[in-house]
C-alpha cells in the first residue's frame, strides 16, 4: 500500500478537492481498493463523503493519534493506496503526519502568496526527507503566472507536468458528494485528473526504485 498526504499550509489551496478527486479517480483507473483519511479538524472531506452516494473510495476513521496503526490497519485489509488530507498550518501534527507518507502532494495556487507560503511546507518536508510533488491548482488558462509559478517552484522542488486548471466542475461537483469525474466523465477536468493520476504513480514508482537501489547500495 502506498500512502499518499496532501498538505500545504496554506489555507483554501485545493488540498480536499484534489484528495477527493485523485482517490476517485484512482478508483476509476482500477487501481483500488483506495481509503480515504480526513485528519483535518474542519472534516471538509468527511462531509464531502458523507454526502456521496457511491460506495467507493471508502473512508476509515482514524484519530490522528493513531494514524500510523490506522494505516497499518488499511494495508492488513488489502488497500492499494490511502490518501490523507490534512489541515493548514498545523505545523507540528502533519511534520507526524508527513513520516507516514510515501509521497506528499502540495497542491499550491499560481499566486504570489501561495508561492511565498510554499517555502513553509518545503522546508518542513525537506527536513524530514520526505518525497514530495508539488501541483498547480486552480490555475487560471493562458495565464503567464501560471508558467511563471511554475518555473519559481522548480527551484524548491519537483513539480507535476499536469496542472489542476480553475474550474467550475471541480466545486459544483462535490456539493452532493461527487468529483467533476462523475459530473463529466470525458471533460477536461475528468482528462487531466487521469493524466495527474498517472504522473502520480510514475513518480511514486521512481521513488520506489530509487529507495530499492539505495537499500541494495547500503547492503553490497
Ligand atoms: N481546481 C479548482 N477549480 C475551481 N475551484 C476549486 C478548485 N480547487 C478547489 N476549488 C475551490 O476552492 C476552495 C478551496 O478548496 P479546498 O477546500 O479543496 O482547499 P483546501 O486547501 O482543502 O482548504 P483548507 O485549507 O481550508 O482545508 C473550495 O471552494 C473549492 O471548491
Ligand atoms: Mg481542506
Amino acid at each position: 500500500m502506498r500512502t499518499i498526504v496532501i498538505n500545504s499550509q496554506k489555507g483554501g489551496s485545493g488540498k480536499t478537492t484534489l484528495c477527493a478527486h485523485l482517490a476517485v479517480e484512482a478508483e476509476r483507473a482500477g487501481d483500488g481498493p483506495v481509503f480515504l483519511i480526513d485528519t483535518d479538524p474542519q472534516g471538509t472531506l468527511s462531509t464531502w463523503h458523507e454526502h456521496r452516494a457511491a460506495e467507493l473510495p471508502q473512508r476509515a476513521e482514524v484519530p490522528l493519534a493513531n494514524l500510523a496503526q490506522g494505516i497499518e490497519a488499511l494495508r492488513a485489509r488489502k488497500a492499494t493506496y490511502c490518501f490523507i488530507d490534512t489541515a493548514p498550518t498545523r505545523t507540528d501534527e502533519n511534520a507526524d503526519v508527513f513520516r507516514l507518507a510515501d509521497l506528499v502532494l502540495v497542491p499550491i495556487r499560481p499566486s504570489p502568496s501561495d508561492l511565498w507560503a510554499a517555502a513553509a511546507t518545503v522546508g518542513l518536508l525537506k527536513q524530514a526527507n520526505i518525497p514530495f510533488l508539488f501541483v498547480l491548482t486552480q490555475a487560471k488558462s493562458n495565464a503567464s503566472i501560471t508558467a511563471q509559478a511554475a518555473a519559481a517552484l522548480s527551484h524548491h522542488g519537483p513539480i507535476a507536468e499536469t496542472f489542476i486548471s480553475d474550474r467550475v466542475h471541480y466545486a459544483a461537483a462535490m456539493t452532493d458528494g461527487r468529483t467533476a469525474l462523475e459530473l463529466a466523465p470525458k471533460g477536461p477536468a475528468a482528462i487531466e485528473t487521469a493524466t495527474l493520476w498517472k504522473h502520480i504513480k510514475a513518480c511514486l514508482h521512481a521513488n520506489m526504485e530509487k529507495t530499492s537501489t539505495a537499500g541494495k547500495k547500503r547492503h553490497g
